[in-house]
């Protein structure tokens, strides 16, 4: 039997779990953290590289046409004018006067947006309640005159806001805010600052004196290392397009409104692959790529409920992408975006040819023709896809209701637990023997021991970090060679020899 809990106590019970257990840690936490920078622990290490390992697995090492690529953080200055960032990767900030609290106008104007619906969903389940079986929903939606004044005044401030957007228009921005009376949360007053832009990327110098040093910046993506090797890459494998570059690494930005734990972070990693294609091939690419993605999280034991794929609408598309789909995932605080796939056409590559003044485009080996190949790019957060497994395993299961004995489980896929097995010998007399065992399986995968407490404390405390075998050592061990394997998930166990055992958890976690 599942414990039953809401979502804000399952958020805060994740964030202490992962402390206390070791998997993520406020950054520098004895001098009070960082804002939005976490470190990982022993046990979030390891489930952070298995899910890094299995992407690049399944992307690069599986794909003949894809190779990796490591490049530099530090990447030359006009790289980012070419890309855009130091002109657009900016949000829109204002203050409050009284607060002295600062906010991203966008998001105000989107949260007043969605308690405009929120409040027509809620005159539509009370005359539900009011009308009973009768109840015609469509008709009371189009006659009910609060609803229809509710929804003009949204979808006349949600026009605006689309268009104040696509214009960069601060000023309209601004009225808006006004517009919809929005007061800020702490002082509860509409004393608003002007909007302005704010880039989000972090700068540093380059040189040893401050004459001679240039500013350059911390990437805010990994893709862009990508696009200025394409070149590179493609001369040196003689790869044909289509083909694509995998990339694994770290990328910062200076968000104003981080937060939610690991999901907008400061300093992050990105797993990002730019498949290149001839254009007109693009979009058949674009729907081979959702597919391939969706399947991913889903082997891993992604629980699908919670996945959604939102298609950005056409006023919602970045100007130089012809589709793009966000991967969302129903975290505990909320939904928000976990991989966002994009057609970026051939915007990367003209924009940095523009720039560096070298062509980018590439002539076809059999047909002679030439052209500048299109981008699609799934773009997957490494802290944000570990936050949803950690979130989908995390459980607690009443095992006795009278006596309140609560079990706390991570049921993590078996290829992503920090360990895929515990050896835990019965007895102290038996640790030579279990040494013994733990060697030969640390030989195969990881592995964990523990000779400390009752069986059933040990077995819990691999529970708690996901563990989802136990090997226990008993005298029958000693006798005959066998151990027993006690499944996580279900607490059976079943009695095998200790190659067996290996054979059993090998074919467990493998994908
Ligand atoms: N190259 C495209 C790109 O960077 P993005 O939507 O800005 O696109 C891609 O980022 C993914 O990177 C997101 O879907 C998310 O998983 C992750 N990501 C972006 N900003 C992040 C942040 N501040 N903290 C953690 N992850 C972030």
């Amino acid at each position: 039997m599942q414990n039953t809990m809401t979502q804000e106590e399952l958020f805060k019970k994740l964030v202490a779990h992962c402390k206390e257990y070791g998997f993520i840690f406020p950054s520098s936490e004895i001098y009070d953290g960082l804002g939005a920078v976490y470190d990982y622990g022993q046990n979030g290490v390891e489930l952070k590289n298995n899910i890094k390992r299995y992407w690049w697995d399944s992307m690069v090492r599986l794909h003949e046409n894809i190779v990796g690529l490591d490049s530099a953080i530090f990447m030359h200055p006009r790289t980012w004018e070419a890309s855009g960032h130091v002109g657009a990767f900016n949000d829109p900030l204002i203050d409050n006067k009284d607060s002295k609290k600062r906010y991203r106008a966008d998001v105000l104007i989107e949260e007043w947006l969605a308690k405009q619906d929120e409040k027509i969903e809620k005159e539509v389940e009370k005359a539900r309640k009011r009308f009973g079986e009768t109840f015609d929903e469509a008709k009371y939606r189009e006659t009910s005159p609060r609803v229809a004044e509710t929804a003009a005044r949204r979808d006349e401030m949600h026009k605006r806001f689309v268009e104040a957007q696509n214009s960069g228009d601060l000023g309209e921005l601004r009225q808006i805010i006004v517009d919809c009376e929005i007061v800020c949360p702490i002082s509860g007053t509409r004393n608003w600052t002007e909007v302005r832009q704010f880039n989000l990327m972090f700068s540093t110098q380059m040189g040893s004196t401050a004459e001679g040093a240039n500013t350059i910046y911390l990437r805010p993506e990994t893709a862009q290392g990508i696009f200025v090797n394409f070149e590179n890459v493609q001369r040196s494998t003689r790869m044909r397009v289509p083909f694509g570059i995998g990339q694994i690494g770290k990328s910062f930005r200076n968000e104003i409104t981080p937060g939610n734990f690991t999901f907008r972070l400061r300093e992050f990693e990105q797993m990002e692959l730019e498949f290149f294609c001839k254009p007109g091939t693009d979009l058949e690419w674009f729907a081979y790529w959702k597919d391939f993605c969706k399947n991913w999280l889903l082997s891993l034991g992604m629980n699908e409920e919670h996945l959604h794929l939102r298609d950005h609408s056409p006023e919602e598309l970045c100007f130089y992408s012809k589709a793009t789909t966000d991967f969302e995932y129903d975290f505990a605080f909320g939904r928000g975006e976990l991989w966002g796939i994009a057609d970026r056409t051939d915007y990367d590559l003209s924009q940095h040819a523009k720039e560096s003044g070298k062509p980018l485009d590439y002539t076809d080996p059999v047909t002679g023709e030439r052209y500048v190949p299109y981008v699609v790019e799934p773009s997957l957060g490494a802290d944000r896809v570990v936050l949803a497994f950690l979130t989908d395993a995390y459980d607690e299961e009443v095992v006795d209701k009278e006596k309140n004995d609560v079990r706390v489980v991570l049921r993590l896929h078996p290829a992503l637990a920090p360990y895929k097995c515990a050896v835990l010998p019965l007895q102290k007399g038996l640790a030579d023997k279990a040494d013994e065992i733990y060697a030969k399986m640390r030989k195969k995968f990881s592995a964990t021991y523990d000779l400390t407490g009752s069986i059933g404390k040990r077995y819990r405390r691999q529970d708690e970090i996901g563990t989802p075998y136990c090997v226990t050592v008993d005298f029958q061990t000693v006798e005959d060679g066998t151990v027993t394997v006690r499944d996580r998930d279900t607490m059976e166990q079943i009695r095998v020899s200790v190659d067996e055992a290996i054979a059993y958890i090998e074919g467990k976690i493998e994908l």
